[in-house]
């Protein structure tokens, strides 16, 4: 989510570029006409950005309960994506591709286990393994136990 005080800092810039800058950077000025039609785009695309940031922002504003920014991202989301929560959470003991065995971690290339089997060691955690009870909800578990299915050599 971009921070609105930035986005509409940014805008202003936009709205107002400094012209040594522009020269700095090799930029050649268009010509007059050209300029004002350019203007008016830019004029527009800063609105845009404008509206989008306070779209954004009262968005999170509805979903501050959520225990990190990232688990917001993931129950805001329809669906929650598997593989992200897995990226995110899983990756340090088992690696992106599920053999790495960090901490002891099974390769979850070869695991035999099924679908319930892996959302009760995911949900409860085993032995050096956390549980991820308090961290994910039932569906992120089901959706990151899916794709743990996956993960093939
Ligand atoms: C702190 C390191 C660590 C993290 C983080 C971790 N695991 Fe594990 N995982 C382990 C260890 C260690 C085992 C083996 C447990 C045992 O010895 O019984 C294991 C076992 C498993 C198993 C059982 C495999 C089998 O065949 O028995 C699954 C499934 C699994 N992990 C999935 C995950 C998922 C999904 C995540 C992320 C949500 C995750 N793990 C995060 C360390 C970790």
């Amino acid at each position: 989510m971009p921070n609105p005080n930035l986005t509409f800092l940014f805008t202003l810039q936009i709205l107002h570029p400094r012209p040594d800058a522009a020269r700095q950077t090799g930029c050649i000025r268009p010509a007059k006409n050209q300029r004002n039609t350019m203007k008016k785009t830019i004029v527009s695309l800063g609105i845009a950005a404008f509206i989008m940031a306070c779209g954004g922002s009262s968005e999170s504003a509805s979903t501050t309960s959520g225990s990190s920014a990232n688990a917001q991202a993931v129950a805001a989301a329809d669906k929650p994506d598997g593989e992200k929560i897995y990226k995110q959470y899983c990756v340090t003991c088992h690696g992106l591709y599920g053999d790495m065995g960090a901490s002891g971690a099974f390769n979850l290339q070869e695991s035999k286990l099924k679908l319930e089997e892996r959302v009760a060691v995911i949900t409860n955690g085993r032995n050096a393994m956390t549980a991820f009870e308090a961290l994910l909800d039932a569906d992120e578990i089901k959706a990151v136990a899916k794709y743990t299915m996956k993960l093939k050599p």
